[in-house]
């Protein structure tokens, strides 16, 4: 079976974060042959600025597009701030949609998740998300849609996953439809 790389991005800066803490367990949920990356680089961005649109980019940029670029899908997750998602994420989101037309998002399979401890876990922000990326032509994943909800009873205090059937079968769905979603993009981009 082809072998396929995953990106996994945290869009939070916290030590102890649920949104990191999902992420660091996706690679004990992938289907054999999926290797999981996870960055959690975004604190090192620059604040995007079109006078910082150099060739060559600044250094954290020329990181963040190289590896999205280098993997056959990416996984986002996100917490959710005022309702929206942290501006931390989106500077790496409007990074990553330059150059327009052959930005590293474009075309790429894409899955979104996130964790908060409201009863909503993220929702209003995942579709603050997937308005961005859907701006950015990314193929977004529509289903699963892993929110997960009253999340300080799930992590322990490190941010470690404290396990739950629930959560983990939404995961499990969400990288099957990133493999399923990855494959068809390369099957395309073969013919
Ligand atoms: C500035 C700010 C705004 C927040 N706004 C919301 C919100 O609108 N909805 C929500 O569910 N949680 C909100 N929260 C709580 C975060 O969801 C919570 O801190 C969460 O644990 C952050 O994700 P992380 O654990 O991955 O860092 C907010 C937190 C901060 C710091």
């Amino acid at each position: 079976m082809t072998s396929l790389k995953f990106l996994a991005i945290s869009g939070s800066l916290r030590r102890a974060s649920h949104n990191t803490g999902l992420l660091r367990i996706l690679p004990s949920l992938a289907p054999s042959g999926v290797a999981i990356d996870l960055y959690e680089g975004i604190g090192n961005l620059p604040l995007f600025n079109e006078d910082l649109e150099t060739l060559p980019a600044p250094s954290a940029v020329a990181e963040l597009r190289a590896r999205v670029a280098a993997a056959d899908g990416v996984l986002i997750a996100t917490p959710e701030y005022n309702s929206s998602i942290p501006g931390s994420l989106m500077n790496a989101l409007d990074w990553l949609s330059r150059p327009v037309g052959a930005s590293a998002l474009l075309g790429k399979p894409v899955a979104v998740l996130g964790a908060s401890p409201s009863q909503f876990g993220t929702a209003r922000a995942q579709l603050v998300l997937r308005q961005v990326l859907h701006r950015i032509q990314a193929q977004v994943l529509d289903h699963p849609e892993v929110t997960v909800f009253r999340s300080y009873g799930r992590f322990d205090s490190e941010g470690a996953f404290l396990r739950d059937a629930m959560t983990e079968q939404l995961l499990g769905e969400l990288l099957t439809g990133l493999v399923r979603m990855s494959r068809t993009d390369a099957s395309a981009r073969a013919v």
